[in-house]
């Protein structure tokens, strides 16, 4: 069922369980409210009507009594308790004397009196001074009351109905509203699913129904990068695998139908060895990477002294850095301290200096610094610095220059280096050549305390 009705169905359900407790409580309510009032009202009549005969009527002349009484448009009867008779009544005699046998009129509390299967509400007033033992007895036949009661739920039914009409109109044209923008944005959910992330439209919503489509228009925002992203490394990917192979092929072809001579298919043998150890290496580098990105249990980090790590790298590249006339300066207090997974972060910081040593003039330089919240790595060289037209992509994968290999070596610091909790930057050394500089926030270093 559409939300639209079951929206409208919960709120026509609530208003008709509220319209009806509401009119039922009115309807057992407004009958002994009416005859309160009516007992209240017979009350002032009978004591105006009391005050006017005891002060200008002889009581033994119950004539002149008879007479005033004829005027009035009233039911009542006078009673004389001494003697048990009715003195004067507006109703036929006989209903008063029905009237007085068929209640207790001892009982002066009991309002509502029954003669003939109705019922009366009465009031009665003492004559002054009680010993006279005269009382007015004022009565209105229940079924006027009743009357006005029903004229009265009669009323009530068809506000109810004028109100509960106006209220599910009302209702439909709300959740009509509220409804519409979600409609609209399950159309662009459409769009994102078909991947048309160019169709995709704003829509008129307000709150929380506009903070929810600023999160579709996030969510497509970051999966079209992504897929834009995913697009371009497939096709860098196949590129750097389709040349080696190609290379290898056509050697291999060669070889194969003899059109080489000896020579030549020695060094054929030399290219496709080297093609193959190419291949090898760039496969490695894109497993690492995959399991950088998706394994989180891939990254082991443990403590690791920075200045020892750092001469490991050293020792590992001394032979390149010997065979390029590359020196090596290290500028590292001890005991400086990280948390990161020791291997991966050295293949980090080997990927840093291997690029170094191999665009370096003749120097390159690694400098350590400690801050309050975090350590710096400073590795840099004196050489010709990144080419301006890659700068800005420098850290994406299979982006290179003129003398590059892979390009894939900064991507994979990079991912290390985030999965440590830190960032890389790249920019223009004081030595002339490139500068990158490592920051591992305190956090990671506050995280291994926890973890101990
Ligand atoms: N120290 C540096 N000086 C000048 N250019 C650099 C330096 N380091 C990197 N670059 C440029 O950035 C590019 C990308 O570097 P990256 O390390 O990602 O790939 P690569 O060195 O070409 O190949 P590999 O995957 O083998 O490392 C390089 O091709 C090079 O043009
Ligand atoms: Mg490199």
């Amino acid at each position: 069922m559409k939300l639209k009705y079951q929206l409208n169905a919960a709120f026509t359900t609530l208003l008709l369980v509220i319209m009806a407790v509401t009119g039922f409580v009115i309807y057992s309510l407004i009958l002994d409210m009416l005859v309160e009032d009516e007992q209240r009202q017979l009350k002032q009549k009978g004591e105006i009507l009391v005050n006017i005969l005891n002060q200008q009527y002889d009581r033994q002349n119950v004539q002149a009594f008879s007479d005033f009484l004829e005027t009035q448009d009233l039911q009542l009867f006078l009673y004389d308790r001494e003697y048990n008779r009715v003195l004067y009544t507006s109703l036929p005699r006989q209903a008063a004397q029905g009237f007085v046998k068929s209640n207790d009129i001892a009982d002066a509390k009991e309002t509502l009196w029954t003669y003939n299967n109705n019922k009366y509400v009465t009031s009665r007033i003492l004559f002054y001074p009680r010993e006279s033992g005269m009382e007015l007895i004022m009565l209105t036949p229940m079924t006027d009351l009743q009357a006005v009661q029903q004229s009265f739920v009669q009323r009530l039914l068809i506000v109810f109905l004028v109100g509960g009409v106006l209220a599910i109109v009302l209702s439909y044209y709300l959740t009509n509203k509220l409804v519409t923008p979600l409609t609209q944005l399950r159309m662009e959910l459409k769009k994102i699913e078909k991947r048309q992330f160019d169709a995709i439209q704003p829509i008129q919503a307000t709150g929380e129904i506009k903070d929810l489509e600023k999160s579709v228009h996030d969510m497509a925002d970051a999966l079209h990068k992504y897929m834009t992203s995913q697009q371009a490394f497939f096709q860098n990917a196949s590129h750097e695998l389709k040349t080696p192979l190609m290379s290898i092929q056509g050697y291999a072809e060669g070889i194969r139908d003899h059109i080489f001579d000896e020579a030549e298919t020695e060094k054929g043998l030399d290219v496709m060895v080297t093609e193959v150890k190419r291949l090898k290496k760039i496969i490695n580098e894109m497993i690492l990477l995959a399991k950088l990105d998706s394994e989180p249990s891939f990254y082991e980090p443990t403590r690791v002294d920075v200045k020892q790590l750092l001469e490991q790298a050293i020792d590992r590249t001394k032979p390149i850095a010997h065979e390029k006339g590359i020196e090596l300066h290290l500028n590292a207090d001890t005991d400086i301290n990280i948390y990161v997974d020791e291997e991966k972060f050295l293949r980090a910081l080997l990927n840093l200096m291997t690029n170094c040593i191999r665009h370096g003039a003749g120097h390159v330089h690694m400098t350590v610094k400690k801050a309050l919240d975090h350590t710096e790595i400073v590795i840099e060289d004196d050489g010709d610095g990144i080419p301006e037209n890659i700068v800005h992509q420098i850290f994406q994968r299979f982006v290179k220059g003129k003398s590059g290999e892979t390009g894939l070596g900064l991507s994979i610091a990079r991912a290390i280096i985030e999965q440590s909790g830190g960032r890389i930057t790249a920019g223009q050394s004081e030595f002339g050549g490139a500068k990158f500089t490592v920051l591992i926030s305190l956090r990671t270093e506050k995280q291994e305390k926890k973890h101990r």
